[in-house]
């Protein structure tokens, strides 16, 4: 029976109804990947399952990453670090709590292939506050005039994970990579005007808070160019605003989305708790078995 579906947004991005992923079959999951392909968002509720779920779902997209920041990631699962403001008895951090508040980015900037699918559980949330916030790259292409189109056509942006990782630190308590561990996540360069591998749609591509580079120009000529871009992708007609319920799972594409946390003052004294993991999928996604790391999105969600 094919899945029934109602849309988060009118850009993109839907809810699927009437499916248990724990107990998901490979008809349903053809549905499902056609489904992400053609919304690039999709939303789960009421999924109470354990972390091997959602291991499972990811290696259904792709190759699975290990998060870098591995003093959150679930002992048994690696794959899924631990998010939010949960503390242990010692007062040191249980999860990766980034407090640089709303930053619009993508989980694959980071690396050579930014077709990367983000999973966002939610074990606990705040009554209000600590939402997750998403937009289309691609109805942000479609509502740009042809001049700025013409102009953005064939720009070149250098992402650097570790240049914003450096800017998080300074407000996370979040242990520092090793140089080893900073040698595994290279800048990269991508096209800002790009064309989705699946869908074929066109979209551009900015993960602003990563962005070192526009073509050869300095920083500030480069943020004052691609600013006015993110912000159009993010006008708030084109913003899709999750509340999180506990048993959610949001499903996104990296390539053909952006997507914010919120600013976390709105919930100091109430729990966040949520399970990230991240799949590469695509022709570029390294062999099974073969573990790379993820974006990390340091913001994440
Ligand atoms: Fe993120």
């Amino acid at each position: 029976m094919p899945i029934e579906t109602t849309p988060l947004h009118p850009d993109f991005g839907v809810e699927i109804h009437g499916v248990d992923l724990a107990a998901l079959d490979d008809a349903t999951f053809a549905d499902i990947e056609a489904a992400y392909h053609t919304h690039g968002a999709l939303l789960f509720r009421n999924q109470f399952y354990t972390p091997d779920v959602q291991v499972a779902l990811g290696h259904r997209f792709g190759v699975l990453g290990i998060p870098p920041r591995k003093q959150f990631n679930l002992p048994d699962h690696p794959e899924i670090s631990v998010l939010g403001n949960l503390m242990n008895p010692d007062g040191t951090p249980a999860a990766f709590f980034n407090e640089m508040g709303e930053e619009w980015h993508s989980d694959s900037a980071g690396y050579e292939n930014l077709d990367g699918v983000t999973f966002l559980h939610c074990i606990e949330s705040p009554p209000e506050g600590g939402e997750t916030l998403l937009c289309s790259m691609t109805a942000a292409w479609d509502s740009l005039d042809a001049d700025k189109q013409a102009d953005m056509e064939g720009r070149k942006l250098l992402h650097s994970w570790n240049y914003h990782n450096d800017k998080v630190l300074k407000v996370s308590k979040a242990k520092p990579l090793s140089p080893e561990e900073r040698a595994k996540i290279p800048d990269n360069i991508t096209d800002l005007v790009q064309v989705h591998p699946v869908s074929g749609r066109k979209l551009y591509y900015i993960s602003h808070n990563l962005v070192k580079q526009v073509d050869d120009w300095d920083e500030k000529s480069s943020l004052t160019y691609i600013m006015p871009l993110v912000d159009h992708a993010t006008a708030p007609e084109r913003v899709y605003t999750h509340r999180w319920r506990p048993g959610d799972l949001l499903v996104w594409d990296n390539r053909a989305t952006m997507h914010t946390a919120t600013d976390v003052s709105a919930y100091r004294n109430a729990t966040r708790h949520m399970h990230r993991s991240y799949a590469f999928t695509g022709p570029h996604a390294l062999p099974e078995g073969k573990l790379a790391p993820d974006s990390g999105s340091l913001k994440t969600t």
